[in-house]
This record gives structure tokens, C-alpha cells and sequence, in this order.
């Protein structure tokens, strides 16, 4: 199930005396050049500013224009990559860039390139996190997933060696970047790979089996509750969830424990339905298929898992996966079941969809015993966040403004945002059930927020946010596929909070 992958290094070299198969560099719109765009230019005696005059190529973002053999440069081609203009150039320009560039190498005959788009300034950015970004976004521009086409794709073409070009002072750090750009791919190319596989294959089973796998090859603790289990420590609301499915349910537990003895932890809960039909509450048919993704809240926990392992973050890290299927069956639960969860607190199921909310309330209530620092939940919960933010930012819901405001910095900062969404008290009434403690579902107004108001409930021992990433995990149509978010808001997150816990 490998991504393709991609070899890097940094240099420092000579772009005119420098053989490669294709020189990648930026130019801004209104045709000004990059600076090694400008001595690329000079040398070949006014070549690329004799095609920007004709307007073959503006330096639009977004677009690409590969010249062979210019004269005076020892590479075969040299790859005009459009930077937008220069007063709005901003990471997120940058990593437009990036990917436009290894977009438009796919389809040539270049295998090794060297790119020089890391030179170009970015406002706030280090060469560090230059480097990294360039990594992470060329990574996830090339990613494919081919685990299952009978004739793998021609492998032939498309880059096989990325060399990142940067100032000589500059070496040292963008080589920590590479490191880290690298760590943050693999998290991410992992949570993809994990939500586009199918839900015939990526059972609770197999969600367990690469936990432990991936606590294996880096000496992190997993354990694995079974049903028996889980009844011992009565959760029922979670279990109710999994009775209508031929799958056993699983319930992982993942720590990575490199921070001080005494910090307390943070902890990551990841929803885990492997495949959601609704129920007895059936969902319609149309693009059924695509609740295989409904595990891509686990998928990000295990991804942020690889990357932090892979980074060796010194911090105390806890990821708790409850994974089941959401089957109708004549064992499913009904509507006007009443559940008692782990906490005690009954809930009268009204709507067997509202499944996610009915396995995460145990989780959190298991967690309690981590004294965690913060609990974050990663959810692809409710269509109504779709409905509210689309597929750009991911909702966020929070008892602790602090802690909202230090997850919406993560986001902004790893180009994976998130919106802080309201959840007042003047909604929990909309829970109100007559014959138990709450209803799952509160009506169809505000649906992502009475969800987040549910899990509140089952939070209130500690710091805690929700992410609602059913508009953001994974893109519907002809590009479907999973996105590996929030993996990067996550890692952002966690580094912060390493950073801080070293002052
Ligand atoms: N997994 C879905 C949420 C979802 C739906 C995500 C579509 C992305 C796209 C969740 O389990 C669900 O079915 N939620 C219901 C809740 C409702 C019954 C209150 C929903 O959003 O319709
Ligand atoms: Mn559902
Ligand atoms: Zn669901």
C-alpha cells in the first residue's frame, strides 16, 4: 500500500554549472524574476525574459511552464513555476508553488530536479520551516494510492529524486526541515492510505493490527481492549454502537511517553466507525461508499502517531482509538434504545446515526484515568459541519479558550485550519429526552454543535477540544481521496506544546 516516495537532499550548488534534468525555479507575477531566475536569465543573455515579454507564462500561481535546453545552464530543462505576486507571496502561495512544480514534473521525462523555490523569501518563515514545508507539500502532491489497481500505474515517470537548493548559511537548519518535512509526509500519507483503503480491508481488526504494528517498529506501548473487556468497564453506549456488526470492536490504546515522568499527557481520541450505514437508521444509498472514511478521525490519530514517533517528540502523547461498525442487523440497536454509558449517564438513541458521538462519550470517560493535560477528539462527526464550513476549515469546539486559541495557532501556522465554533450552554437544552438522562441527537438545527454539546458532557474533568473533520478528512468527486488532515494541525500542536514545555 506504498505512496510513491520520493528521495531528498539539500544542497548548496551553481545553478548555471549544475547538470540536472530540470532546474525548478519561481516567477512572480508581472514577470519579475527569483533571484536565481534573474542569473539564469542573465547568463542565457535575456532567454526567460524574452518569453515573459512574448506571454508564453504571466507567473500566475497555479501555473507552470517547462523550457528545454536554455542556453548557458548545464541542465536539460528549467521549469518557470508562476509565484503570484510578490506583495501577497505567503506560505500558502509557497506551498502552491511547490505542488504546481511537482505537478507539472509527472508528466515529463525529468526523474531528478533540483528546486530553488526554498531561496525565494517567505514572510515569518525560517529556512527551516521553508524546508519542511517544501517537503510536506511535494509529498502530498505526488501521493497515490494503488494498493488495489491490478496494473500499477507506470512508475517510469515522475520524479524519484527532489534536491532542495538553499543559501550556504542556510544548510544546517533546512537539513532540520527536511527531517521534520519527512516526519509530518509519512503521518500524513499514512492517514491517507488508511481512509482510501476499503472498509472490507480496514476492519476495527486492521486499525488494531497497524497500531501495533506501528508501536512495534518504534518501541511505543499498544494495548488492545476486547469486547469482554469493554463490558468489564461498562461501556455501553460504545458497544451498542458495534452490536450490529460481524466485526469485533476495538478499543486501542497508544502511548508515546518521551516527555518529563511527571508531565501530564495529552491526549488524542480518534473516532473510528470503519464503515457507517447508519444503522437501523439507514443512511440513502448515494455516495454510501464514502463513510469508509468515517475512521479518518483514528487515521489522523495513528498518523500523528508515525510523525511524532518518526520526529521523537519529547512530550507524553496518548492516542485512544474506539473502532467499530455501524451495521443494521436484527442484534442493532433500535431507535428508543436507552444506553448506559461508562459514566453512567443514560442516553436514549433516537437516530442510530448519530453513532460517533455514541462511541467517543466512552472513550472520553476512559481517559479521565491519564489525567491528561488536554483531550483533543478528532471526529468526522456530523454532515452539518459540512454544511456550515464546507471543505476548507475543520470545526472546533472547546470547554477552554486557551486551548482553542493554541489549536487554531497549530492550524493557521500548518496551513490546516480550523474555525472556532460556539457551543453556549443555550444549546444543551436541545438534548432534553424523556426517558433518559440526553437524546444522541438534537434536531437539525446546529448539528454539529449540539454533537460537540453531547461530548461535552462526558468532558467536563478536564481541558478538552472537538474537531469536526467530516468536511475536511476527504475530498469527494473525481479527486476523491483522504486528505491526511488534521495530522498537520495535530503535529503543529504537539511541537508547540513540546517546545513550551522545555522553557
Ligand atoms: N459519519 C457521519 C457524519 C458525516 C456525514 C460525515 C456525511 C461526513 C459526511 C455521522 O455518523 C452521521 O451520520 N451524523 C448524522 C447525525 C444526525 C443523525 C444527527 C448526520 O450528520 O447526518
Ligand atoms: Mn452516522
Ligand atoms: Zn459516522
Amino acid at each position: 500500500m506504498k505512496s510513491s516516495t520520493m528521495e531528498f537532499s539539500i544542497k548548496n550548488d551553481n545553478p548555471l554549472k549544475l547538470q540536472s534534468d530540470c532546474l525548478i525555479i519561481g516567477v512572480y507575477e508581472d514577470k519579475k524574476l527569483s533571484e536565481t531566475a534573474q542569473s539564469i536569465d542573465t547568463a542565457s543573455a535575456g532567454y526567460l525574459s524574452l518569453i515573459l515579454k512574448r506571454g508564453d507564462f504571466d507567473g500566475k500561481s497555479d501555473t507552470s511552464l517547462m523550457l528545454h535546453n536554455v542556453p548557458n545552464t548545464a541542465s536539460e530543462r528549467v521549469l518557470l513555476v508562476g509565484l503570484g505576486k510578490e506583495s501577497d507571496f505567503s506560505e500558502k502561495q509557497y506551498c502552491k508553488a511547490a505542488r504546481a512544480s511537482i505537478k507539472a514534473l509527472a508528466n515529463s521525462g525529468a526523474s531528478k530536479a533540483i528546486t530553488f523555490l526554498a531561496e525565494v523569501p517567505v514572510k515569518q518563515l525560517s529556512a527551516k520551516q521553508k524546508a519542511a514545508l517544501l517537503v510536506e507539500a511535494s509529498l502530498d502532491a505526488s501521493y497515490k494510492f494503488s494498493a488495489n489497481k491490478k496494473k500499477k500505474e507506470e512508475s517510469k515517470k515522475g520524479l524519484s529524486v527532489l534536491n532542495i537548493n538553499v543559501a550556504a548559511d542556510d544548510v544546517k537548519e533546512a537539513k532540520l526541515g527536511l527531517a521534520d518535512g519527512l516526519a509530518l509526509a509519512s503521518g500524513v500519507s499514512f492517514a491517507k492510505d488508511l481512509g482510501n483503503l476499503p472498509p472490507n480491508v480496514c476492519t476495527p481488526s486492521y486499525l488494531a493490527e497497524q497500531a501495533q504494528s506501528l508501536g512495534k517498529k518504534h518501541d511505543f506501548k499498544v494495548k488492545v481492549l476486547e469486547r469482554d473487556e469493554l463490558e468489564k468497564l461498562g461501556m455501553g453506549s460504545f458497544l451498542a454502537v458495534s452490536q450490529g456488526s460481524e466485526e469485533p470492536p476495538k478499543f486501542i490504546i497508544m502511548q508515546h511517553l518521551k516527555g518529563k515522568k511527571d508531565q501530564k499527557p495529552v491526549v488524542l481520541v480518534g473516532k473510528g466507525i470503519t464503515f457507517d450505514t447508519g444503522g437501523i437508521s439507514l443512511k440513502s444509498g448515494s455516495e454510501m461508499d464514502e463513510m469508509k472514511y468515517d475512521m479518518c478521525g483514528a487515521a489522523s490519530v495513528l498518523g500523528t502517531f508515525k510523525t511524532i514517533a518518526e520526529m521523537d517528540l519529547p512530550l507524553n502523547v496518548i492516542g485512544v482509538i474506539p473502532t467499530c461498525e455501524n451495521m443494521p442487523d436484527g442484534r442493532a440497536t433500535r431507535p428508543g434504545d436507552v444506553l448506559t454509558s461508562m459514566s453512567g449517564l443514560t442516553i436514549e438513541v433516537l437516530n442510530t446515526d448519530a453513532e460517533g458521538r455514541l462511541i467517543l462519550c466512552d472513550a472520553l470517560t476512559y481517559v479521565e484515568r491519564f489525567e491528561p493535560s488536554a483531550v483533543i477528539d478528532i471526529a468526522t462527526l456530523t454532515g452539518a459541519c459540512v454544511i456550515a464550513l464546507g471543505h476548507h476549515a475543520s470545526g472546533l469546539f472547546s470547554n477552554n479558550d486557551d486551548l482553542a486559541k493554541e489549536l487554531l495557532h497549530a492550524g493557521e501556522t500548518s496551513l490546516d485550519r480550523a474555525w472556532h465554533m460556539p457551543m453556549w450552554d443555550d444549546y444543551q437544552p436541545l438534548l432534553d429526552s424523556n426517558f433518559a438522562d440526553m437524546a444522541n441527537i438534537g434536531g437539525r438545527a446546529a448539528g454539529s454543535i449540539t454533537a460537540a454539546c453531547f461530548l461535552s458532557r462526558f468532558a467536563k474533568k478536564y481541558d478538552w477540544a472537538h474537531l469536526d473533520v467530516a468536511g475536511t478528512a476527504w475530498k469527494s468527486g473525481k479527486e476523491k481521496g483522504g486528505t491526511g488532515r488534521p495530522v498537520p494541525l495535530l503535529t503543529a500542536f504537539l511541537v508547540n506544546r513540546a517546545n513550551s514545555s522545555k522553557k
